[in-house]
């Protein structure tokens, strides 16, 4: 047996619930905070329906090897999102690499059944799209019951294809009753309805130092997804002839200093900056003035197993702009929470919301209004001015209605043989009407941000973001030299290059070209600088047509010459015929060749669209292994995921 190191108190998560007298850790594994958001929702219905206060915990944050010593009377609940390729998220990683130990140590060290004290119920978020759906609570689900672990009830898998939030609602119907049971001494007389506030809020008469927008401490030396780099970048517009709102851009962040590496494939996340128009629509409806947004704040949570989603101290300006999810759509959970502090002109409204289903989907989720753009809406709709109406809603309700402002990740389009320093990203500017019938236009937060600093480089004014401000941690402006710094890290993927002589069949239309810049470029750096015999490479992209959204035009024929005859690049240009031509269309144009690569060992790389290119490109594969492999569809489909089982069919994909 391994010698297990002694435990760090402030992990030990079972030593804090006892202290706490705590009988449920609600764990969650989180990559985008949707789970984070769940698992708080749950701890909070604990108490709301059973009096119950469970300690609601970030994985990454505590020793999970401590699992084995949870009392006998206590409960753990996993709420374990799957991200990518049924990879676990990221702070999820430590317990997952704990459980496919070939022995997994746990601090008793029982090496058979370390885990048969463990009573646990699950909850996992994934997406139907995917190919390995709910992929990470499938696996971790198998390896604690394979440790003697006995799950209670069934498993939940929320679908994000469909309703996440209707299957979380309904795997708490059958959640409850049984934790109720296996708690005992707990009934639903215990209730406990009265609000109670996740945040204390105190307003700093003096403070010397405060947080005006950074993450992470100044004087930090390794940076890491809690902890970004602030990174200086350049960019430019890789579309200069496209529509506005379909702008692509190049950006290169300079990882010089950060101590960071990143492999070919691998992802970035960059950290953004809130919409100045949505910071100031919450300033009218709450009735800030300036000097209150420049108010610093000392937050503390209620819970002293909580945290509060921001550094401290910091200004309200700060919370709202950097640090807050402001534009995210608001749960009917949360706007539950709202409820008692609402004014009366806005009851009704977010009653009828929480009472009838279809009103909120037609209202909140077609119509992609945050918390502003709807309580604005009703307030308008009823002619009322929204100046002050939401006045009386007291700040810690207000910071409660809000989740962290998540990292956005990027297929890096750079390689790293070739710029090791210097990350490349392909990013297009996210603008779209979410409906027909009204009139708006909903800016995707990150990359609108990214084009007003693009557009500061170039001296044209953008009022929708702050570019200028105090909060020189990022940005720094003298007149016509304006250097943006952008907090960034790098995420290890699993999107990764066979050996050099292998063929490779690379399919990523519109942005999801990016991780083949990279490819492509490594390719040439290995054939031309390192000497390499390099396989053939097959490159099918797509765009509407070649003079409007065409990425990077003038790199590829020079790449490509390089790589010598038995490589090419395929387009696909949608608009430019009366019939929509698209990638999966010269695909099969092209399957003899195809079939011959494959049949030479080649591996396919496919990036973009989840829900319709990705499915439309594995089907016309499919159908070059029948047609040229004589396959029937069972064995061409076993003989695609077979190589998907064997890495040599790897997805980059977004739903
Ligand atoms: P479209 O917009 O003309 O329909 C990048 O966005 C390219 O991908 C565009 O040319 C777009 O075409 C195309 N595209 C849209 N849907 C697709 C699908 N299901 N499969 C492959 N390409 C698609």
């Amino acid at each position: 047996l391994q010698e297990k190191p002694k435990d760090d108190d402030k992990r030990n998560f079972v030593k804090l619930m006892l202290e706490q007298g705590r009988k449920v850790v609600i764990f969650y594994g989180s990559q985008t905070g949707t789970a984070e958001d769940f698992a708080q929702r749950l701890g909070k219905e604990c108490k709301k329906r059973l009096g119950v206060q469970p300690m609601v915990a970030d994985m990454e944050l505590y020793d999970l090897g401590n699992l084995d010593q949870l009392p006998a009377d206590c409960v753990a609940v996993f709420v374990i999102a799957t991200y990518g390729e049924g990879d676990p998220t990221d702070n999820a990683t430590e317990f997952w690499e704990l459980l496919q130990q070939p022995t997994p140590v746990f601090s008793q060290q029982d090496p058979d059944l370390p885990l048969s004290n463990l009573r646990y119920f699950m909850f996992g978020l994934g997406n139907s799209t995917y190919e390995y759906f709910n992929g990470a609570a499938r696996v971790m689900d198998k390896a604690m019951t394979g440790l003697g672990a006995t799950r209670l009830g069934e498993r939940g898998e929320g679908d994000d294809d469909n309703s996440l939030e209707d299957d979380f609602v309904q795997w708490q119907d059958t959640f409850f009753p049984m934790l109720q049971e296996e708690l005992g001494d707990v009934t639903t007389d215990n209730a406990d309805t009265t609000p109670t506030q996740a945040y204390q809020v105190k307003a700093l008469e003096t403070a010397e130092e405060f947080y005006v927008g950074e993450l992470g401490d100044r004087t930090q030396v390794s940076f890491d997804s809690k902890k970004p780099f602030p990174a200086a970048v350049t960019l430019k517009d890789l579309t200069p002839h496209a529509d506005q709102g379909r702008h692509c851009l190049h950006l290169e962040i300079d990882l010089t200093g950060s101590n960071m590496t990143y492999q070919t494939g691998d992802h970035l996340g960059i950290w953004p900056t809130n919409n100045e128009h949505q910071l100031l629509l919450l300033t009218r409806l709450f009735g800030w003035t300036d000097a209150a947004l420049d108010q610093v704040y000392q937050v503390t949570p209620s819970d002293p197993t909580a945290k509060v989603p921001f550094p401290q101290p910091t200004t309200l300006r700060a919370v709202l702009r950097h640090y807050l999810d402001i534009a995210q759509l608001p749960s009917r959970a949360v706007l539950e929470d709202l409820l008692p502090s609402l004014p009366s002109t806005l009851t009704d409204f977010v009653k009828d919301l929480l009472q009838n289903k279809e009103e909120y989907q037609r209202v909140v989720v077609k119509q992609v209004r945050n918390l502003g753009e709807l309580m604005a809406y009703s307030l308008t709709q009823q002619g009322l001015p929204i100046e002050g109406a939401l006045q009386q809603v007291p700040l810690a309700v207000v910071l409660e209605c809000f989740s962290r402002l998540q990292p956005r990740y990027y297929s890096i389009s750079s390689s790293s043989s070739e710029s090791g320093s210097k990350v490349h990203v392909t990013a297009v500017l996210l603008q779209y009407e979410p409906c027909k019938e009204e009139q708006r236009t909903v800016y995707g937060v990150n990359t609108n941000y990214l084009w007003a600093v693009y557009q500061a480089t170039q001296n044209i004014q953008n009022d929708m973001y702050a570019i200028q401000g105090p909060h020189d941690a990022y940005v720094s402006s003298h007149s016509n030299d304006i250097s943006v710094k952008l907090p960034v890290h790098v995420r290890s993927s699993t999107f990764r290059l066979p050996a050099a002589d292998v063929p490779i069949i690379m399919i990523g239309p519109g942005t999801g070209v990016a991780p083949f810049r990279g490819f492509v470029r490594e390719r040439v750096h290995q054939k031309v600088d390192q000497g390499k015999s390099v396989g053939a490479n097959l490159l099918f992209f797509g765009c509407r047509r070649a003079d409007e959204d065409f990425l990077y035009r003038d790199e590829w024929p020079g790449l490509f010459e390089q790589l010598g005859d038995e490589s090419e690049m395929i387009c696909a240009f949608s608009r430019e015929s009366e019939q929509k031509v698209y990638v999966q269309h010269r695909l099969a144009e092209q399957s003899a060749r195809v079939w011959d690569l494959l049949s030479q060992g080649a591996y396919v790389y496919v990036c973009g669209d989840a829900k319709y290119m990705a499915k439309d490109v594995l089907n016309a594969l499919i159908n070059t292994a029948m047609e040229h492999g004589g396959y029937t569809q069972d064995q061409a489909t076993t003989f695609i995921q077979d190589m998907r089982a064997n890495g040599r069919y790897q997805e980059d994909v977004w739903a």
